[in-house]
């Protein structure tokens, strides 16, 4: 399958770049720009049932939820638990092409069937994941994987300069 059909409204993966750019360097508070990036990829990315942040506590054994698009999530996710606390803990993007395989897979939504997600770094640390859930199996491949991990790049890139103000 082609990568734009998998992505809306007829948009590319450098349109959706540009976005989350402006997204990022239109506004300094951290909340504000995860809040309206979510929003973004949840628009352009098709056949999706959830896409959101889950931040590291610094000096916590937990992941806590963060600005997100779908249902109601949990809120707290242990490092080295589920897809999202496996790819925090092995500091590496998980792509799992049916989450029901999954050993200890996190049911948030039980329509998701595939899931990706990607570390978000900065200064060498894991400080947040990005997590997006699809409820057909077999969601994510490379393209997927390229515009997830280039907005998780953007973000570790830029992470210390957005604030909570
Ligand atoms: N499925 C994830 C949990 C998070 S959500 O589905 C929003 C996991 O296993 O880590």
């Amino acid at each position: 399958m082609e990568f734009e059909e998998s992505l809306a409204e007829g948009a590319t993966l450098d349109d959706v770049e540009v976005f989350i750019r402006a997204a990022i360097e239109g506004e300094r508070n951290r909340v504000a720009t995860l809040a309206n990036i979510s929003a973004i990829l949840n628009q352009y990315l098709s056949r999706i049932n959830w896409v959101g942040f889950y931040l590291v506590l610094p000096g916590r054994d937990h992941l806590v939820l963060g600005p997100f698009q779908g249902l109601v999530a949990c809120t707290r996710i242990p490092i080295g638990q589920g897809v999202v606390g496996k790819a925090v803990e092995q500091a590496k993007t998980l792509v799992v092409a049916n989450v029901l395989e999954f050993p200890g897979h996190i049911a948030c939504d039980s329509r998701s069937r595939s899931e990706i997600v990607v570390p978000i770094r900065s200064g060498g640390a894991v400080v947040a994941a990005l997590d997006v859930d699809a409820p057909e199996r077999d969601r994510f491949h490379t393209p997927e994987t390229v515009l997830v991990e280039r907005v998780a790049g953007l973000l570790g890139q830029n992470w210390n300069l957005m604030t909570d103000s």
